[in-house]
């Protein structure tokens, strides 16, 4: 019992001491396309450029952090509607890096010659014509 007191004191000075340093005091990110040094505001003009191309909120891919919670857990999995966007996600840097010219020195994540609005076009189901 007092051991575990100690440790959360020592924790909680860790982490006063990271954040007293500036280092980054990020909850570890879930990223398995997205690079995982990718900059916040890169972050989210790439998820409101979903919402544009979509025509949807956040919530479409992001579950609520609890029921009826209107703050969104960005990290969580949970929303299966999230890996499917992942699948479009690299349709899309496959496509971008493969079939088209671009800049070498730009990240094929980051590439936008075909993007999400391409197809979606503000509908999160793409009509056929
Ligand atoms: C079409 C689905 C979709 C929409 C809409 C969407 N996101 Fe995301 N979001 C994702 C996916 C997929 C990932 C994970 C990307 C990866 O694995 O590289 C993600 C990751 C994130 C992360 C990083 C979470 C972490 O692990 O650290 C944040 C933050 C985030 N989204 C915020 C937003 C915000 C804010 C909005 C609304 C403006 C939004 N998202 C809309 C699909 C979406
Ligand atoms: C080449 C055209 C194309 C591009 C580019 C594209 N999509 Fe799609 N997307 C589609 C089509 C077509 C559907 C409908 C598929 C279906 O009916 O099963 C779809 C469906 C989806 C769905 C719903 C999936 C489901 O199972 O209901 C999501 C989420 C999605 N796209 C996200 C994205 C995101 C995010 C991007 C950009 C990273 C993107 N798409 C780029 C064509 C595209």
């Amino acid at each position: 019992m007092k051991h575990y007191r100690i440790l959360i004191v020592i924790a909680g000075i860790g982490a006063f001491v990271a954040m007293g340093m500036g280092l980054p005091y990020h909850k570890e990110r879930n990223l398995k396309v997205l690079p995982k040094d990718i900059s916040d505001a890169k972050l989210d003009s790439i998820m409101d450029s979903y919402t544009v191309a979509l025509g949807v909120k956040c919530n479409f891919c992001h579950v609520p952090v609890k029921q009826g919670s209107d703050s969104l857990d960005f990290v969580s999995d949970s929303d299966p509607m999230k890996e499917n966007a992942r699948g479009m996600m690299k349709m899309v840097i496959d496509v971008n890096k493969n079939y088209f010219y671009f800049d070498k020195n730009t990240r094929p994540e980051y590439l936008n010659v075909i993007n999400c609005n391409t197809c979606h076009r503000g509908e999160p189901i793409p009509k056929e014509k």
